[in-house]
């Protein structure tokens, strides 16, 4: 079976400097991934990669059979902060999607579309309040509703919880975990949060550091679902998978895979010899 969404030795350099290289992934439709890596790795290059909103230097990306070669309402996009436009209610926020991706459609039903997906976002009550009256929790659930009420392709999503309290971003993880298991949507999320990888994902991409970052090993998560936190906290296994992460993160992050490892030259009697008489104070005792 192809896969929905596959990278193909992507790489992405600002000039000389080469952030991503190598960087190869399959994707089956309705799987959900996560990636982890050091803050400044590269997650958020190969997310907007994807997303189309950043070229790729090298290599391709194609999503359910196209090429991706530019932004479009086909990926859903989330970010740390949703960018909500704050003279618009909540409801008029997520209908500017709506707009233009069901522009045939009659206005009432659009409107159903914008009102179903803040139902299932837990904002039923809350659709006409603006931005300033919502907690940054709320914010963040117009945010995935907004997203997810264009039925895009691909949810794309950057440390989307990142800015919230341990709890509310307990309970957004279960909103976007109930919806996706509704939709069937192929979803992305960066994260640097092991836990969150683990209780959200069925892989887990672990990237190296930096610069020429790459995936350093994928790691499945086994467990089955609907998942609960209480139940995997109960679970031997998953203390087991997090040590790995934790692991790859302190020890690992900055290893190459083999095949990527930078040519060295081996020591010859020559080169040792240089080595020491550069060093002053192995001089100082000839
Ligand atoms: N427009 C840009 N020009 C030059 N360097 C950039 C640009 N955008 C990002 N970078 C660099 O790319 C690296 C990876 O950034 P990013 O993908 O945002 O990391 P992460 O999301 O993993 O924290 C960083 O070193 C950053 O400075
Ligand atoms: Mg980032």
């Amino acid at each position: 079976m192809s896969s929905f969404l596959e990278l193909s030795q992507i790489a992405k350099a600002y000039g000389p400097a080469v952030i991503v290289e190598d960087f190869n992934l399959k994707v089956q439709r309705g799987e959900f991934i996560s990636i982890i890596g050091h803050s400044g790795c590269g997650k958020s290059t190969v997310l907007s990669m994807i997303a189309g909103l950043s070229d790729v230097t090298h290599g391709g990306i194609i999503l359910a059979g196209r090429e991706v070669t530019a932004a479009g309402p086909d990926r859903g996009v989330v970010f740390q902060s949703p960018c909500l436009l704050p003279w618009l209610t909540a409801r008029e926020n997520v209908l500017l999607g709506c707009d233009q991706v069901y522009y045939s459609a009659p206005r009432r039903e659009r409107r159903e579309i914008a009102e179903y997906y803040l139902t299932l976002v837990g904002l039923g009550d809350a659709m006409d309040k603006r931005p300033g009256e919502l907690s940054q929790g709320m914010r963040q659930r117009v945010g995935l509703a907004r997203a997810f009420a264009l039925a895009p392709k691909m949810l794309l999503l950057d440390e989307p919880f990142g800015m919230l309290d341990a709890l509310t971003r307990a309970e957004l993880q279960d909103v976007l975990l109930s919806i996706w298991q509704r939709e069937k949507v192929t979803a992305l999320i960066i994260t640097h949060d092991v836990d969150e990888a683990l209780f959200l994902s069925d892989r887990v991409v672990c990237m190296t550091d930096g610069p020429r970052a790459t995936i350093g090993t994928i790691m499945p998560v086994p467990f089955e679902r609907p998942r609960s936190r209480a139940e995997l906290l109960e679970s031997p296994e998953y203390y087991r998978h997090r040590e790995q992460l934790i692991t790859f993160l302190e020890e690992r992050s900055h290893e190459r895979p083999a095949d990527l490892r930078p040519y060295v030259p081996a020591e010859t009697p020559e080169n040792a010899l240089q080595r020491f008489l550069r060093n002053p104070r192995n001089l100082a005792t000839v």
